[in-house]
């Protein structure tokens, strides 16, 4: 692992960098919230960059910059440890000036939209998030990362940077992350470390006031008032919390809602003595989504369909949208080959699934639209699978068609397979499956497939040798490398029939929707 200090040596260190870069920008005293973003971030990168820098640009002149807990060394070792390649921790002066150079006194600035730094936070924090957008997008044009990780717990700047690297297209897909809390329920902080324990346990109460709304919204309650009402209720039994402001708004928008449609978080800011203390909890009414992952063979999309078929949920047929996607570039008299031309083409092609029914016996395979028109027939010309894995190995391609799956993933209600489903399309699935099979296995069962198909069968030692370099190929590729999901549960296959795997499968899906309601 490497210390930079400057921004020269981290430039420097960037142009030698090969293979995919996840970033994770933070402020020090690290904990185990902070690690739960690195642990994210070197399971889908080759190199992992934490920047540590207690950023003076987003600190007010009454706030706590001059006692923000400052624990270097500490740090190092839990990057270490953590197996991060980079620290970038320059000083203020080196990120905003020169080392040589006093800092800036009036450093440019980046101004996100008023609406969305003016309530919660940005209420009482004029100049705040001016601050983290201007060194995020500082950090994120430096370290140029694939990846950029970003913690649930302060939702707002999440939403803010989300957008920021949206309108300014800046480089790095931003990943959000799940709140770490104690066993008290209090999220984790740097901050916690100014409270005592009496301070700790009221500090407590923040997520059960918070847990008392997700109960009623749980019950079927939407509207604005009663959810609200349920957190202070339960606010009062901490009369040294001083609620700052308790608000149900949308978490990409920030904007106040009356009624929870599909998505709304609750968010709430209180002081405790001389402690700042922030927390939110997100209320969904989405349904569930089963993601399923593994290595080629292990029958993924077979065992996929059916589950969908039976539960009467939409099968996010992936396989199907890359080829709705080819018959797209073909119809459009492009060669497959021309990335630069085929990337021109991805914001003009609009494809959506739908699902042919729960009536018919068999599960069929979902219909398929481009921009509108049918082509669930089109797709299966030989014209196409002779062009799909051309364009499916393309990364502008991947990056597109992950976002239009997860546009589905707004509403769930899906099943959808595919080799890095559960870690990064839908890594907040509520039920995440890992479907393998010994190599040997699954070279077996393809046998048994040559052989139905009546074509040419190899013999069972030269299957397994495919198998085995198709797996490797798979989980060392740069795009969507195949990785199991630390959550995912693992179901091994060898002895098990499809009909086995897929009543598993159900079952514990039935398990979750009882536990959500
Ligand atoms: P800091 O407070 O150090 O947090 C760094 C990252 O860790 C943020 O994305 C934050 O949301 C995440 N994080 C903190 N506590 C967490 C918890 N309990 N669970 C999950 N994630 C958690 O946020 C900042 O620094 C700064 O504003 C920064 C983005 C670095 C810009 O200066």
């Amino acid at each position: 692992m490497r210390v930079l200090k400057t921004v020269e040596g981290l430039t420097c260190w960037r142009a030698q960098a090969t293979g995919t870069v996840g970033l994770v920008p933070t402020m020090g005293a690290l904990h185990e919230g902070h690690l739960s973003l690195i642990s994210q971030a070197r399971r889908a990168n080759t190199c992992v960059v934490v920047s540590i820098f207690v950023n003076p640009l987003q600190f007010g002149p009454n706030e706590d910059l001059d006692r923000y807990p400052r624990t270097l060394a500490a740090d190092v070792a839990q990057c270490e440890a953590a197996g991060v390649d980079v620290i970038f921790a320059p000083t203020a002066a080196g990120l905003y000036g020169t080392e040589t150079q006093p800092i800036d006194a009036q450093p440019l600035k980046v101004v996100p939209p008023t609406e969305m730094v003016n309530r919660l936070c940005g209420a009482s924090r004029p100049g705040h998030f001016e601050g983290v957008a201007t060194v995020v997008t500082k950090l994120l044009n430096l370290v140029r990362p694939h990846r950029a990780y970003f913690g649930q717990k302060d939702a707002q700047q999440l939403a803010i940077i989300r957008r920021l690297v949206q309108d300014l297209n800046l480089p790095g897909q931003v990943v959000g992350c799940p709140i770490v809390r104690s066993q008290s329920g209090l999220a984790l902080s740097s901050r916690n470390r100014y409270m005592n324990e009496p301070e700790l346990q009221q500090a407590a109460i923040l997520y059960q006031a918070l847990s008392a709304a997700k109960a009623k919204f749980k019950a079927g309650v939407r509207s604005r008032q009663p959810l609200i009402q349920a957190a202070i209720e339960a606010l009062q039994t901490a009369p040294a919390l001083q609620t700052e402001y308790l608000d149900l708004v949308h978490p990409d928008t920030l904007i106040p809602l009356n009624i929870v449609e599909t998505t709304g978080m609750l968010a709430i800011a209180a002081h405790l003595g001389a402690t700042r203390l922030i927390d939110n909890i997100l209320l969904r009414t989405r349904q569930p989504i089963i993601a399923i992952d593994g290595p080629a063979g292990a029958g993924k999309s077979t065992v996929a369909r059916r589950i969908a078929h039976q539960l009467g949920l939409l099968y996010l047929d992936t396989g199907a949208m890359y080829r709705a996607l080819t018959w797209f570039v073909l119809s459009q008299g492009i060669n497959p080959t021309d990335e630069v031309a085929v990337a021109e083409l991805l914001p003009t092609c609009e494809i959506k699934l739908t699902s042919q029914g729960k009536d018919h016996h068999d599960p069929q395979p979902p219909e398929v639209w481009v921009n509108g028109a049918s082509v669930t027939q089109a797709i299966r010309t030989p014209e196409v699978t002779a062009q799909v894995s051309t364009i499916a190995a393309q990364s502008a391609v991947r990056e597109a068609l992950v976002k239009q799956q997860q546009q589905y993933g707004v509403q769930g209600g899906i099943v959808a397979d595919g080799r890095d489903i559960c870690t990064h399309v839908f890594p907040h699935a509520e039920l995440k499956i890992f479907l393998t099979a010994s190599v040997q296995e699954r070279a077996r069962r393809r046998q048994r497939d040559l052989v139905a198909q009546s074509l040419p069968v190899p013999d069972l030692a030269e299957l397994e040798t495919l198998i085995a370099d198709r797996d490797r190929k798979d989980s060392t590729r740069e795009i969507s490398p195949l990785r199991q999901a630390e959550d995912a549960l693992e179901l091994v296959t060898d002895d098990l029939s499809a009909e086995d795997v897929i009543h598993k499968i159900c079952s514990l899906y039935q398990q979750i929707t009882v536990d959500q309601t």
